[in-house]
């Protein structure tokens, strides 16, 4: 009888603690969903992802390493995303140290977790200033090369890395950054155009063109909310298409800031670029919590308050609200919204503009659990 009383104890015990686990997880993704933002109908669904959500509008994407697939962060980019993009591994560089040497790697293994699981691939990049190998401009005795040789090592990397991922590449950011900052200049002082000057940008999407015909190609570049930026990303996208270059679509990265873009700056850039009659797609979004600086510098004495405050995060909020709502209004052209990581645990601008400086600039937190701006994001879908 004491040996059936405990077992009914123990067994009562059990079923309890299990019911007030299920509770706590269940009032805690409510507070996440109806109670922290209000959301009706079709909201209150813990089992969607943020690409569901948008799955009507836009492709949802993350920029990844090969080492964040093999770590938690690996079922929420199953949850959340039907896109992806190698943070790094596809670069110049990095897939092309030597100019008989590919490594391929890194690069694979994004390419096989996206087969695998079923999401769309983006590559990134095959034309850059940063990040490309050193012996790409020069010969074996170090001097600069010619257009010539130039143009052929392009075409070779172009035509062996676009031809490698044929089929699982969907769209080729072929072009990066070659935009000048500088107002007085139109295309960045490079070693790509200061060897081939203009025309290496139309001979990178003719040579991508021809690798894979059905990839979508883009020209990508950053700081495209600056008016005479915007301009001549404009001008340039708008010859290579007048010209019949292979081109469709441009890619603005949107690495914005608390403080940053304004409404009219928003507005004025997704009309502008919707005006081209390509695809237009946001290819590496994050929202720092800091006021916007373009350059990096040494670290001083205020930069260690770096606490994700209150203040903070309600600045984030209001600038997520109304990102994702401009991304609504301009969704006939916006095919794409790729975040640049995958949550707060870790991001490029913990080590820029400062070095060591944590941000949190993502939908997720440091425990891979939707912040608040997840759920405000969330209510402007399908708008
Ligand atoms: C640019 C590049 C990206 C990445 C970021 C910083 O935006 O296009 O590949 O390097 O800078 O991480």
């Amino acid at each position: 009888m004491k040996q059936f009383l405990a077992l009914t104890l123990t067994l009562i015990l059990a079923v309890c603690l299990s019911q007030c686990g299920t509770g706590r997880a269940v009032s805690s993704s409510q507070n996440n969903t109806a109670g922290n933002n209000g959301l009706t109908g079709t909201a209150l669904d813990s089992t969607k992802g943020l690409k569901d959500y948008f799955a009507n509008d836009f492709t949802i994407g993350v920029a990844v390493s090969p080492r964040a697939l093999k770590t938690d962060e690996a079922s929420l980019i199953l949850k959340h995303f039907g896109s992806m993009t190698p943070e790094n591994a596809m670069k110049m560089g990095p897939i092309h140290p030597r100019e008989n040497e590919y490594f391929w790697r890194d690069a694979d293994s994004i390419a096989a977790f996206a087969k695998a699981n079923g999401l769309k691939l983006r590559g990134h990049t095959l034309c850059w200033h940063n990040q490309a190998p050193r012996w790409m401009f020069v010969n074996e005795k170090g001097d600069t090369v010619s257009k010539a040789v130039l143009l052929q090592r392009l075409k070779d990397h172009i035509t062996t890395v676009v031809s490698r991922y044929k089929g699982t590449i969907y769209a080729w950011d072929v072009v990066n950054e070659a935009i000048s900052d500088r107002g007085d200049e139109y295309l960045r002082n490079s070693p790509w155009y200061r060897i081939c000057g203009e025309e290496f940008i139309a001979k990178a999407f003719e040579y991508a063109h021809a690798a894979d015909p059905n990839a979508i190609l883009f020209y990508n570049d950053y700081n495209e909310i600056n008016p005479v930026k915007r301009e001549k990303i404009y001008k340039l996208v708008k010859g290579l298409k007048d010209a019949g270059i292979p081109i469709h679509g441009v890619g603005l990265q949107a690495h914005w800031a608390i403080n940053e873009p304004s409404a009219e700056e928003l507005e004025n850039t997704l009309s502008k670029f919707s005006s081209l009659g390509v695809q237009v797609q946001i290819t590496e979004l994050d929202i720092s919590v800091y006021n916007k600086e373009h350059n990096s510098r040494e670290r001083r004495a205020e930069d260690t308050v770096t606490a994700f405050t209150a203040e903070k995060q309600a600045k984030q909020i209001e600038m997520y609200k109304r990102i994702f709502s401009a991304f609504e209004k301009y969704k006939k052209s916006i095919s794409g919204v790729t975040f640049w990581n995958i949550s707060d645990r870790s991001s490029w601008l913990d080590n820029f503009p400062v070095r060591g400086r944590k941000d949190y600039p993502l939908l997720f937190d440091r425990n891979l659990q939707p912040k608040q701006a997840f759920w405000e994001v969330v209510k402007t879908a399908g708008r």
